[in-house]
């Protein structure tokens, strides 16, 4: 599964921002927390002065009952509010507030303010004064405060929730603008092929890394192209220099022959130098017509054709062909349609195929030949009880001069076959593959080409096609 940066980027993206957010909200936590606990100690201060002050300045000389009884009068109005407990060294129980119901409250070592939990009460802030002898302490609840804090922390959640959602949709759509020079540098190195070397990918005014790499890459472009046109360039011009040479070769020969001279023996000799340099003269006019195919220099004589009928021509010399060779032919035609091809090209692909079928099939085998036209598209099937081609070798027998088996197959072939079918399928916008056949063993080759094939966009990649054209998956580039 391919995975997306624009993707990965947007939820880093939303994963930071939520993260410092989350931070900034627990600091917020603490500072709240802090500010509330601090107007309690305010409050329970105050309350404290209020006690001192009623116990006046000579409390040292007050009886424990009158210390008692003055501080309930100053504590009675407070009860609410406040919880009270003085203490005298060694833990004499001097006073305790009504409304702590006889419970007493914690103290903390070497601590003056703190929080603690009084069951049946609740939650306390507890502040401890010395006056001396006494002890007192004050508390307050702080309750009301940490169901406030409570409720911040759910508002926080909530908007930590928000905050990722959005700035996972902001992410995206940011990486998308920032990937986009990307995304036009993978289209248009999709679209560069060795049939389209010319494309470069568009440089943008702006100096950044990105701009730098498509530079380089339309340098390594460049390179690629002059190299393959220096490739293509000699095919051409060796093919063509060695086709004068053989002709003459061959005229000769043939002036040998007819002066009929010559012994049985070196007659046979001369018809056998003639038979290779028939071949010879085929292989170099193959390899013109490949190299002319690549550098595009071939223009279709495309007619609107009915493949029914044309199949029904080809299908009469395939049956003849196929009983010579003790095999049989059938076609089968299904969908009616006007097509745009050559057809004396798409012929030439055919009989290849046929040809390579029968090669292929055992004796009293079957070839059968299956044409659809649905979809807007014109699909042509050969398959043969042949022994098919292993799955490795599938898109290497497309390439020039790729022979399996020499020994078995037609020793004349050279192996340019395919390579050529392959060439004017794909001269007609189409494509061509093959897979193993439907029914047991052998090979079933298909070639599906648009039936109309002017409509077809200017070149389009491989893999464009076949989305474009619901060609299967196992199709090879
Ligand atoms: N139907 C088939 N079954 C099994 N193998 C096949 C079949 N068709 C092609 N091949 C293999 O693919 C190779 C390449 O085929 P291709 O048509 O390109 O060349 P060729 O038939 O050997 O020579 P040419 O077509 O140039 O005369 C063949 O040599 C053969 O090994
Ligand atoms: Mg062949």
């Amino acid at each position: 599964m391919r995975r997306s940066i624009s993707l990965r980027l947007s939820v880093w993206y939303a994963s930071a921002a939520t993260i410092t957010l989350a931070v900034l909200f627990a600091v917020g936590y603490q500072l709240l927390e802090s500010y509330l606990v601090h107007g309690l100690d305010q409050l329970i201060a105050a309350e404290f002065r209020q006690v001192r002050a009623r116990l006046g300045p000579h409390y040292r000389q007050l009886s424990a009952r009158d210390v008692n009884q003055r501080i309930q009068a100053t504590s009675g109005y407070d009860s609410v509010l406040f919880y009270i407990d003085v203490r005298a060294p060694q833990d004499d129980a001097i006073f305790a507030s009504k409304n702590l119901d006889g419970r007493w409250m914690p103290e903390v070592a070497d601590r003056h303010g703190y929080s603690a939990t009084l069951p049946g009460i609740g939650r306390l802030r507890i502040e401890e004064f010395a006056l001396p002898p006494f002890v007192v302490l004050i508390g307050t609840s702080s309750q009301q405060i940490y169901e406030d804090l409570d409720g911040y922390v759910e508002i926080c959640v909530g908007l930590l929730a928000a905050m990722f959602g959005v700035s996972t949709l902001i992410g995206f759509a940011l990486s998308r603008v920032a990937l986009r020079p990307v995304r036009l540098i993978r289209e248009t190195a999709l679209r560069i092929g060795s049939d389209n070397l010319r494309e470069r990918i568009p440089v943008s005014g702006v100096r950044d890394e990105i701009a730098e790499l498509a530079r380089l890459l339309n340098q390594m472009f460049d390179r690629l192209e002059s190299s393959f046109n220096a490739i293509r360039r000699f095919t051409a011009e060796a093919s063509h220099e060695l086709k004068t040479p053989l002709s003459l070769i061959r005229l000769q020969a043939e002036k040998l022959l007819m002066k009929g001279e010559l012994s049985v023996e070196c007659e046979e000799s001369v018809q056998m130098q003639l038979e290779e340099l028939a071949r010879l003269s085929r292989i170099i006019e193959e390899l013109l017509f490949l190299s002319r195919a690549e550098a595009r220099v071939i223009t279709l004589r495309l007619t609107v054709e009915c493949p029914r009928a044309f199949l029904g021509a080809f299908a009469q010399d395939a049956r003849v062909l196929a009983e010579h060779r003790g095999r049989c032919f059938e076609l089968h035609c299904v969908g009616d349609g006007r097509v745009l091809f050559e057809p004396q090209r798409i012929r030439q692909v055919l009989l290849n195929l046929l040809v390579n079928a029968l090669n292929a099939s055992p004796a009293g085998g079957r070839v059968r030949m299956c044409s659809e036209i649905s979809n807007g598209c014109w699909r042509v099937s050969l398959e043969d009880q042949g022994p098919g081609i292993a799955a490795a070798d599938r898109e290497r027998v497309f390439e020039r001069f790729v022979r399996l088996d020499k020994r078995a197959l037609d020793e004349q072939g050279s192996g340019l076959g395919l390579a050529i079918c392959r060439s004017i399928v794909e001269l007609h916008r189409g494509r061509i593959w093959c897979e193993p056949a439907c029914a047991g063993g052998g090979l079933k080759v298909t070639f599906v080409i648009p039936a109309d094939a002017l409509s077809m966009p200017e070149p389009v990649s491989a893999s464009g096609w076949a989305e474009a054209h619901g060609t299967p998956g196992a199709v090879g580039t």
